[in-house]
């Protein structure tokens, strides 16, 4: 089915990431290669219910390829939780002459647009743009190699630190309830233990690994924990665990925290937001609504956003044994 759309208007929600401002370009040049128009709204849905929009040309996203954040601004909005929130954005897009949506964010915003397009009818497209991996329906969500790459480089810098003064790092990482970071930057910064929310397996086996790890000669050692870890204690607490049960080991806590979702996007992020946003407003024109763009086998792919929502990643288990295998 061919669509009638004419005007497309693109935003930015929740947690910003790195490769969102790729992504906005490649929506706004393809709208002006398609020659139709764009709009961006900003501060994501806070700015459809006030009708913050600007129209954007090919130009109007010169030079923003290389930049972190979101140069549309990101928020959340309990208003477009409430049906009065979703029927004043509704007016501000018909005022505007808005026919069709790309939202550019995570599950989160992904229900909301899912929720406007059911009451509306109104055509929605998604493009994953997260740090932590979690989107069913992509093998990568936008920002999530920037954000590895920022963690291997933090976690580089703190084993130079950690090795001189012969300490033991607990390092906290982002992802919410997933591990993704944690793992995959855990192996590519040959971190000794990894502790990730998927595999819980006990406090007592961290405690048997540092002992290990000491008697087989290691001075330093770097243990990642992911935010959604569920061991049952923070880093906080699992410093002090390690330091009532093994005093051998000179304990320190880095929390890394928000400079995980900053940076110059990698050129792998850029290159998937640059196919992305291609993607998604040839998919509206197609007449398509309520999917969204993922990446599988390099190849692009159309998922429902249901499913999305809905289904979960899972972890690389290959990964998991080879981490286990680099720990030895
Ligand atoms: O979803 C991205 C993320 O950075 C998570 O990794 C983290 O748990 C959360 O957002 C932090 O959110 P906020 O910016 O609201 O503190």
């Amino acid at each position: 089915m061919k669509s009638t759309i004419k005007k497309i208007g693109v935003f930015t929600s929740g947690g910003d990431s790195p490769g969102m401002n790729a992504a906005i370009r490649s929506v706004v040049r393809t709208c002006a290669y398609m020659k139709i128009e764009c709009v961006g709204i900003y501060r994501g849905y806070q700015g459809l219910i006030e009708g913050d929009f600007k129209p954007m040309d090919a130009r109007s996203v010169n030079n923003i390829i290389n930049k972190g954040g979101t140069i549309l601004k990101s928020a959340r909005c309990d208003e477009f939780r409430t049906p009065e929130g979703r029927a004043t954005a509704h007016e501000k897009l018909k005022a505007e002459g808005i026919d069709g949506l790309v939202v550019i964010g995570g599950d989160g915003s992904f229900t909301g647009a899912l929720i406007f397009n059911k009451e509306y009818n109104f055509p929605i497209m998604g493009i994953p743009g997260t740090i932590d991996n979690d989107i069913f329906g992509t093998t990568f969500t936008l920002g999530f190699d920037t954000a590895l790459n920022t963690v291997v480089d933090a976690i580089d810098k703190i084993r130079d630190t950690a090795s001189s003064h012969n300490r033991l790092f607990f390092v906290e990482v982002m992802g919410r309830d997933v591990g993704h970071i944690a793992l995959n930057a855990g192996v590519g910064a040959g971190a000794e233990e990894i502790l990730i929310p998927e595999e819980d397996r006990g406090l007592e086996r961290l405690l048997e690994s540092l002992k290990r790890s000491k008697k087989s000669g290691k001075s330093s050692s770097i243990v990642i924990v992911a935010e959604g870890d569920k061991s049952g204690k923070n880093v906080f607490e699992l410093k002090e665990y390690v330091e009532e049960h093994l005093p051998i080991y000179d304990v320190r806590v880095s929390v890394l925290g928000h400079m995980q979702r900053g940076g110059s996007p990698s050129c792998y992020d850029r290159v998937l937001a640059s196919r992305m946003g291609v993607k998604a407003v040839e998919a509206l024109l197609e007449g398509k609504t309520s999917l969204m763009v993922g990446v599988r086998d390099n190849e692009l792919i159309l998922t429902p956003i249901e499913k999305a929502i809905k289904g979960h990643t899972k972890l690389d288990k290959e990964l998991i044994r080879v981490s286990d295998i680099m720990t030895t």
